[in-house]
């Protein structure tokens, strides 16, 4: 069989509340990690693992993401005539990394019904989908091992991280089984957003999914759950309890993500990756010293 092909799908129509005001006009997504558009990332991370068709679901601000990864030539001309060829690759860069594609969702009803705003681009092929606001960090592995995963046994796979049982009212968390791999486990149920008490696990889903266009025919019934929002964890909890579909499996990560929708993490994210920039690195780090000595 020729390998899979995949899409992307990368949800950005958030409201962005934890934010406001800086996501008054503008998505969470748009906003800059060091240098670079939180987005930007993982359009590059899709890319990374040889996705080159990538829709993004934008809300009321589409035009700062649109924007952004259209060529801009009178800025292109400027940095060509300045011989400024660094920065001249880099501006290059955000507009070549892919086939990027926009749908709008029209209300933001939640993740699942953001996500089943792709079923008509995403047509028959499996697809990734990647929270704009979730950085993996570029030097560990997570999306290819599910794409591998995905196509070997054609089931959801999700990302689970171990949190803090005291974070895990956050996110998703998951009751699993062990399987051969230490790094794969089989899925048996789902809950968004539990009560420290009653979370199955303190594995929480995080921003990365491998899935098959059947999600779209669970989404589509999928009733508003917690928050009053179509919950893609919800779908995801009756494809893990369907006996007779392939289920559900989670490839527990175990390297460096930042939450760049929350604004502690938000910082440490620039703060982690401009520390660790061949550019930047030399002049922030003893700075970051000096200040950490005088907290
Ligand atoms: P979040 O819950 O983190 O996003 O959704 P939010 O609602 O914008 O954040 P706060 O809590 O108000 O600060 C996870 C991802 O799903 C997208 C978001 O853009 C984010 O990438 N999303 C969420 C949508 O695209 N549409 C929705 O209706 C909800």
């Amino acid at each position: 069989m020729p390998p899979m092909k995949f899409k992307a799908v990368i949800p950005a129509a958030g409201l962005g509340t934890r934010f406001l005001p800086a996501t008054k006009a503008m998505p969470k997504e748009m906003l800059p990690v060091v240098d670079k558009p939180a987005i930007q990332y993982v359009v590059e991370e899709a890319a990374q693992a040889g996705i080159d068709d990538i829709l993004v679901i934008i809300g009321r601000n589409k035009n700062a993401v649109a924007n952004h990864f259209d060529s801009v030539p009178e800025l292109e001309v400027k940095l060509k005539d300045k011989g400024d060829h660094d920065r001249l690759r880099r501006v290059l860069e955000s507009s070549d990394l892919a086939d990027i594609h926009f749908v709008r969702q029209g209300e933001p009803k939640g993740l699942g019904h953001a996500v089943l705003r792709a079923k008509a681009h995403v047509g028959s092929s499996s697809f990734a989908v990647l929270l704009g606001d979730d950085l993996i960090d570029e030097r560990d592995i997570l999306l290819t091992t599910m794409l591998a995963e995905h196509e070997r046994t054609g089931a959801a796979i999700i990302a689970l991280m171990e949190v803090d049982p005291d974070q895990i009212h956050l996110y998703g968390a998951a009751d699993v089984e062990a399987t051969d791999n230490a790094d794969v486990v089989k899925v048996m149920g789902l809950v968004e957003k539990p009560k420290r008490e009653d979370a199955p696990s303190n594995l929480a889903i995080i921003g990365r999914y491998v899935l098959s266009p059947a999600v779209f025919d669970v989404l589509e019934h999928t009733e508003p759950g917690k928050g009053g929002e179509i919950q893609l964890t919800d779908a995801l909890q009756e494809l893990a309890a369907d006996p007779d579909g392939p289920g559900v499996y989670g490839v527990v990560f175990r390297g460096r993500r930042y939450d760049t929708g929350d604004r502690v993490d938000y910082i440490k994210a620039i703060v982690q990756l401009a520390a660790d920039r061949e550019d930047l690195g030399p002049e922030l780090r003893p700075w970051f010293k000096e200040f950490a000595a005088g907290l």
